[in-house]
């Protein structure tokens, strides 16, 4: 039973996926399980929204937005603020992204857009999360030709000194460390190879944090990271090497108080198994470590582009995903990449092959609840209580 009541055909649905399948985008039990996915009619109870389902079991729900969509859409920004209880601004608190730019220069910060954003958030009475202090995407164009051995720790201590304590007491976590674990690099720690670990060893880590800790002690201390999901080798990999990290961090006493899982969903060829992903979050919450999903949506560019089927998967790909991860209740808060499709990353980073617009997020482009919606919030009505 589809939004407007009606029932999609079984035939329209193995079509849609045979479609895929044909692709060889999904193997033939997953075919079968999206289709059995597909008869869930999703419904759901009431007229709470995401962020007062979340609050009646001691979640946070929120969303990542740009001031450059929330002051130019009053439709969007209503809808962020009657969704969430959290914001993360998706580009203002980096080094530079999108048209902003923090950093213009060595020397300088330009906090107009960031200002922004925390105004905003307080005007709505939503909680802020800082993304993020240490990122080797989001570093500016004269970082290469001007961070050196000598100057990168005083580079680094400035600018966290400066970011941090401006928001002091206004943050509810701090991404601190950014995308820091990659096995491919080689390094028998895992850890990636980045501008800052090239300048200041893999101590800058310990540093990062230690720096956030002193400029506000009030924050929730975040090292986040994504490609953890899913049952395959290399995400395998990536879990064991991130539990390792986290052990040292711990042993070593740095103030780290939370993994941040990105979930950067991609259903069609990567298998999810419920049983290691919980048995990774469990071991995560043994270290005394909380657990945020951090940016949640769902790659559809390998989905049938049939909008119907499209939708029912992916609100079945989220209902999967979050009633596993909110078994576990060291996981704290689930936060959208986005709240609409009209403004996901996607659009640019992850276009359809047919160039049909994504449908990743709770929202669809005229800012009206999909499906993905009502699976976000069952999820949040079956959690358990934290
Ligand atoms: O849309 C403009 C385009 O019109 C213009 O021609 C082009 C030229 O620069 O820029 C385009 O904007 C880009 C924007 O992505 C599109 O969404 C910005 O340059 C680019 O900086 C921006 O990248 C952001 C990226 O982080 C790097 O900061 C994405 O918005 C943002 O969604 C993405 O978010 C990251 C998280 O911070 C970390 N985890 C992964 C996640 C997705 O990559």
């Amino acid at each position: 039973m589809n939004k407007r009541g009606k029932f999609i055909s079984r035939r329209k649905i193995l079509f849609g996926l045979g479609g895929l399948a044909a692709v060889g985008a999904l193997a033939t039990k997953q075919l079968v399980q999206a289709v059995d996915n597909l008869k869930k009619d999703f419904q759901v109870t009431g007229k709470l929204s995401l962020s007062q389902r979340a609050a009646k079991k001691g979640l946070i729900y929120g969303a990542a937005s740009r001031k450059i969509d929330l002051s130019s859409n009053p439709l969007y920004a209503a809808a962020i603020v009657q969704n969430c209880s959290l914001l993360v601004p998706e580009w203002e608190f980096k080094w530079t992204a999108g048209n902003v730019r923090l950093r213009p220069s060595p020397n300088r910060f330009d906090f107009t857009a960031a200002d922004w954003m925390a105004n905003f958030a307080a005007t709505h009475n939503l909680l802020l999360r800082g993304h993020t202090l240490v990122w080797h995407e989001s570093l500016p164009p004269w970082f290469q030709k001007t961070v050196n051995r000598q100057n990168a720790e005083q580079i680094l201590e400035n600018h966290i000194h400066a970011l941090v304590k401006r928001y002091a007491g206004k943050i509810h976590s701090w991404d601190v460390v950014n995308e820091i674990i990659q096995p491919k690099d080689g390094r028998r720690d895992n850890l990636r190879i980045t501008p800052w670990l090239q300048l200041l060893g893999p101590n800058y880590i310990d540093l990062a944090f230690r720096l956030t800790a002193a400029a506000d002690p009030k924050a929730l201390l975040v090292y986040n990271e994504y490609g953890l999901d899913y049952d395959n080798p290399e995400q395998e990999t990536k879990r064991t090497a991130v539990l390792k990290l986290l052990e040292r961090l711990r042993a070593k006493s740095v103030p780290i108080h939370a993994l941040g899982i990105q979930a950067h969903l991609s259903p069609g060829d990567n298998k999810f198994n419920p049983k290691k992903l919980r048995q990774f979050l469990h071991h995560v919450a043994g270290l005394g470590l909380k657990i945020l999903i951090t940016e949640l949506d769902v790659v559809d560019k390998k989905l049938p582009r049939d909008i119907k089927v499209r939708d029912r998967i992916i609100a079945a790909v989220y209902e999967d995903y979050l009633s596993t991860v909110l078994e576990e209740k060291a996981v704290i808060a689930v936060i959208t990449w986005g709240l609409s499709d009209r403004y996901s990353w996607l659009n640019e980073f992850e276009p359809r092959p047919d160039r049909a617009p994504v449908r990743p997020l709770p929202l669809d482009a005229q800012m009206q609840r999909k499906l993905a919606w009502n699976a976000i919030a069952r999820a949040f009505d079956n959690a358990p209580k934290r």
